[in-house]
């Protein structure tokens, strides 16, 4: 069967990238017999210059068509990035129900991590991603005046919170059993002690799972501090968002990290994507990391039921990065078409 894919290159250095990591997808596809079709989007900045939108009117309908989604990055500094976020990527999350944010936290040989530390990390962090403190619920009034006021509401589901926590225990569960929740319930006196709860009443139904709650601002500094002490981490939708960018950058690289957005049962298409964005302070000079959107195929090769063919690209880039052969922002000397000609060369080797 053929596997479709809506690609949306987006932004900045998303053209540079995506184009790379679908060379990538291309030559692995072909060695281990796998149909995949790519379909361009041009939706994004430039698009919401023209059309006042991200994307069209029916472009939900459109990614429905496919069996993946694979994205670069959106956001310009001509677009408000509160527009590009909830006109394009947070319908996709919320519409497909993809309601599980997965990033690996992983130390790689040829990225240099800032912490002083040998130990290898290797995290999996499961964000929930369609509800928490991301809601439109709320509102501000008396503009301008002294007792001005916004309020935002938080919104957690028993029905959200356990489908996050199950996915979470049940890849412990398959690694080494340890669950790390991050919570909030000392101060956010409402919705975080039902989050942990839940989580807590989930966890039980794995006896193999250890779960050990821990307050986000503890759990910041001992991610800081002992990244490799963590197995599994779960944490809500705002507080996943900190907590990733924050692992991606004890490994190294922003460039070089992957997620993918999930709808587990595979009803909707799921979405990959890097973490990094349009990066506009290096757009169109060929000094982008390739790695966060390559390693994002990746997931979405295993998503779609090719874990060979994922561990075969995920090998290339670690051996390419591996012999120093990295780009500027890894501390290597490679411009982002040659680190990609290299992969290339590494796949057809290995
Ligand atoms: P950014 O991730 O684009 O850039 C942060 C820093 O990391 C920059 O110095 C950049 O040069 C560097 N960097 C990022 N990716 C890199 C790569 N692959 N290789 C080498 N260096 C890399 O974050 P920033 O600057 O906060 O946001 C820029 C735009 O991207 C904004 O409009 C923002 O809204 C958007 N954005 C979009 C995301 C998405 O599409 N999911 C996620 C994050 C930001
Ligand atoms: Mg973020």
């Amino acid at each position: 069967t053929t596997n479709k894919i809506a690609v949306i290159a987006g932004d900045g250095i998303g053209k540079e990238v995506v184009p790379a990591a679908i060379e990538c997808l291309e030559r692995i596809a072909q060695l281990h017999a796998i149909s995949l079709e790519f379909t361009h989007f041009d939706w994004g900045s430039d698009y919401y210059g023209e059309h006042g939108r991200m994307m069209p009117l029916d472009g939900l309908e459109q990614l429905a068509q496919h069996d993946a989604i694979f994205l670069g990055a959106v956001g310009s500094p001509e677009v408000p990035d509160a527009e590009s976020l909830w006109g394009l990527l947070i319908p996709i999350r919320r519409e497909f129900q993809q309601y599980i944010n997965l990033r690996p936290v992983k130390t790689l040989d040829g990225v240099k991590s800032p912490l002083a530390n040998k130990e290898p990390i290797d995290i999996l962090i499961v964000r929930e991603n369609n509800e928490g403190e991301y809601s439109e619920v709320g509102g501000r009034a008396y503009r301008g005046l002294p007792h001005e006021t916004a309020v935002q509401e938080t919104i957690f589901t028993r029905l959200g919170v356990s489908r996050a926590a199950h996915y979470a225990a049940s890849l412990a569960s398959s690694r080494k059993g340890h669950l790390t929740s991050a919570t909030k319930s000392n101060g956010i006196i409402h919705t975080m002690p039902f989050w942990d709860e839940v989580v807590e009443e989930t966890t039980r139904l794995y006896p193999d799972v250890t779960l050990t709650s821990e307050l986000v601002d503890a759990l910041a500094a001992h991610l800081v501090l002992k990244p490799w002490t963590f197995d599994v981490i779960v944490a809500s939708n705002l507080l996943g968002d900190i907590l990733s960018d924050l692992g991606s950058s004890v490994t190294g690289s922003i460039g070089v990290a992957p997620s993918a957005n999930l709808n587990p049962e595979g009803d909707f298409p799921s979405l990959f994507e890097p973490v990094h964005g349009s990066a506009p302070d290096i757009a169109g000079k060929g000094l982008a990391n390739p790695v966060g959107q390559i390693w994002s195929g990746a997931m979405m090769l295993q998503h779609l039921g090719h874990p060979a063919a994922a561990e075969h690209l995920e090998l290339a880039f670690e051996s390419v990065l591996r012999e120093g052969l990295g780009t500027r922002d890894v501390g290597g000397p490679s411009s982002t078409s040659e680190f990609t000609a290299a992969v290339l060369a590494a796949i057809d080797v290995l």
